[in-house]
């Protein structure tokens, strides 16, 4: 994915590094332009180290006619390349010239060129903000479809407290990928579940197991940068939710149920990534249990099984779960897809290192209804969450089509 990475001449200036780094780690190419007035704040010798490409500044009269053409060919073929244009701190007075189509220096001369998406994340003072020129430049620019990113509220550098913060670099990121996402679940609702859940054993114990959450996050975020409304049952664990995403946080396996249950019926797509104990604790102690020199026993209870309940009634709802295996993985997917009338479950093995559970990359085999079997290679848990969705869509026509 090529980026454009524009930057305007604001305090937040030094952030715009960090969204490079954020950018180039999730796989894009980032080539930045800086306004003038940017490199009073930063060094373009910091965006040129960070992602390894000349940075083009300024005014065209510090450059050579020549260069200037020169560099603006490249990044009007970057432009054809599928890239996406984001501005980092966008000024009040970057809104302004892309609003009325000013072109006096490179960056605005750019966005004039550029046909691909837009994704702007303005950074000002709050008076500056609120002013109605800025509210009704920000009117025209989302008009004509560009993302606006932030500002986030707190402390601001000019001493007050407000909206006008930068966005975090990782948001910023975020909007940056969606734009270049097919928009293919538009007017659908996703609901997944995520994490693992907590059954209480007294006030300060409980049992759990090792999921971190981070595959059933990277699907939300996915479904919701291809256009999906998302509701996202999780569990207990340390991640922040996506962009765009409602959230319903449960701790046990039957508050998981419940919160399942409730947002069905809007549901056109399922997916069931939590690891949801198969047995609650029958009675919670009321207060804290005290040790023993015996041996004591739990008496466990199995908990509703979620994925095999919702499969009983999804209708045509596309149901998609997960199997977690340290063994026999595709039969077990096959077993479970069977027993619990999903249309696919994703296995994978948790027993291997870097994958699986609490890592950051996933490898899984995708068994699907159909009789079908696809093998996902070693990626990122948001990459992976991508190729599930290509795939969930393919074979939802496939079903549709043999009804
Ligand atoms: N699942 C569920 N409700 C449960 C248990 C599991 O909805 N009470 C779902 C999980 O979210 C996952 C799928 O079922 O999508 C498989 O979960 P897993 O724990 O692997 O399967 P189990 O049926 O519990 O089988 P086993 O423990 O024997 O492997």
């Amino acid at each position: 994915m090529n980026v454009v990475l524009g930057v305007g001449a604001g305090i937040a200036a030094y952030k715009a590094a960090e969204l490079a780094r954020v950018l180039m780690r999730r796989g894009c190419t980032v080539s930045t332009v800086m306004t003038a007035g940017a490199t009073e704040f930063i060094q373009p010798l910091t965006f040129a180290a960070l992602t390894g490409k000349k940075v083009i500044t300024g005014l065209f009269g510090t450059r050579s006619a020549e260069e200037v053409l020169a560099s603006s060919v490249e990044h009007i073929a970057v432009a054809q390349e599928n890239a996406v244009l984001v501005v980092a701190p966008a000024t009040a007075d970057l809104l302004a010239k892309f609003t009325h189509g000013l072109a006096d220096d490179f960056l605005s001369t750019l966005y004039l060129a550029f046909t691909g998406p837009v994704v702007l994340a303005p950074a000002m003072n709050t008076n500056m903000w609120n002013h109605p020129a800025t509210l009704a430049n920000l009117d025209v620019l989302r008009s004509r479809g560009h993302k606006i990113v932030g500002p986030d509220s707190g402390d601001l550098a000019c001493g007050t407290v407000g909206p006008g913060r930068l966005a975090e670099p990782e948001w910023i990121a975020e909007a940056v990928i969606a734009a270049l996402r097919p928009q293919d679940l538009t007017g659908e609702t996703v609901l997944i579940t995520a994490g693992p859940t907590r059954e209480a054993i007294d006030p300060v114990r409980y049992i759990t197991n090792r999921s971190s959450g981070k595959m059933g996050y990277a699907m939300a975020a996915e479904a919701a940068a291809r256009g999906a409304r998302v509701v996202l049952v999780s569990g207990p664990v340390h991640l922040t939710a996506p962009l765009g995403v409602e959230m319903v946080a449960v701790q046990s396996a039957r508050e998981m149920r419940d919160a399942v249950m409730a947002h069905l019926d809007a549901a056109s797509i399922i997916v069931k990534a939590a690891a949801v104990a198969d047995y609650y604790v029958a009675e919670i102690a009321p207060q804290k249990l005290k040790k023993t020199a015996a041996r004591v026993a739990l008496d466990l209870d199995p908990t509703p099984d979620i994925l095999a309940e919702v499969g009983a009634k999804k209708g045509d709802r596309l149901l998609i779960g997960f199997a977690a295996e340290t063994q026999n993985m595709v039969a077990e997917a096959k077993r479970k897809m069977a027993t619990k009338n999903a249309d696919m479950v994703v296995g994978n093995l948790v027993n291997q290192s870097g994958t699986g559970f609490e890592a950051d990359e996933n490898e899984v085999t995708l068994v699907m209804s159909t009789g079908e079997t696809r093998h996902i290679e070693r990626a990122s848990k948001r990459e992976v969450a991508r190729q599930i969705f290509d795939q969930a869509l393919r074979l939802r026509l496939s079903l549709h089509a043999s009804q």
